[in-house]
């Protein structure tokens, strides 16, 4: 048995106790036992699972922070292959929401979403894959699921 210990702001830890509560959890460990079980076992089925999806990424992000708008084009740039489509509204003076419409290998979508999400200044991204197993064989014999070129 492995102990740690989480620090937690004020807010989310309220937040998370009373997550708990809703939930009917005994104690805090339990919760998180269930959590990372919950996060790894998905993220293991994905892997395992689905070779490839259709899916949407979404991030809000401001335009007048320094080359991030030249950063998230170039991001898309070198993921041609992926990005099918992109749709972009102008929130406010500041703000853009952005979402990419995306399909190739789960993996290659997953790397590509967390790198953007990694990305200074983007925040409250959004990757909702769709995994499309019966058309695998087929996809991977299209042209848009080489290695990028
Ligand atoms: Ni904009």
């Amino acid at each position: 048995m492995e102990r740690f210990t989480i620090s937690l702001s004020d807010e989310l830890a309220a937040d998370f106790d009373q997550w708990i509560e809703a939930r009917g959890y005994s104690n805090r460990s339990e919760a998180i036992r269930d959590l990372l079980r919950r996060e790894i076992e998905a993220k293991r089925l994905d892997q395992e699972q689905t070779l490839y999806s259709v899916a949407t990424f979404s991030f809000i992000y401001n335009h007048h922070e320094r080359n991030l708008a030249e950063r998230v084009t170039s991001h898309q740039h070198q993921a041609h292959d992926l990005v099918v489509s992109s749709m972009h509204v102008h929130l406010d003076h500041n703000d853009c929401l952005e979402t990419l419409f995306l399909r190739g290998m789960t993996q290659q979508i997953r790397a590509f979403a967390e790198k953007l999400a990694a990305e200074t200044g983007v925040r409250h991204s959004a990757l909702n894959l769709i995994p499309v197993k019966i058309a695998g064989l087929h996809y991977a014999q299209h042209a848009h699921f080489h290695p990028h070129s």
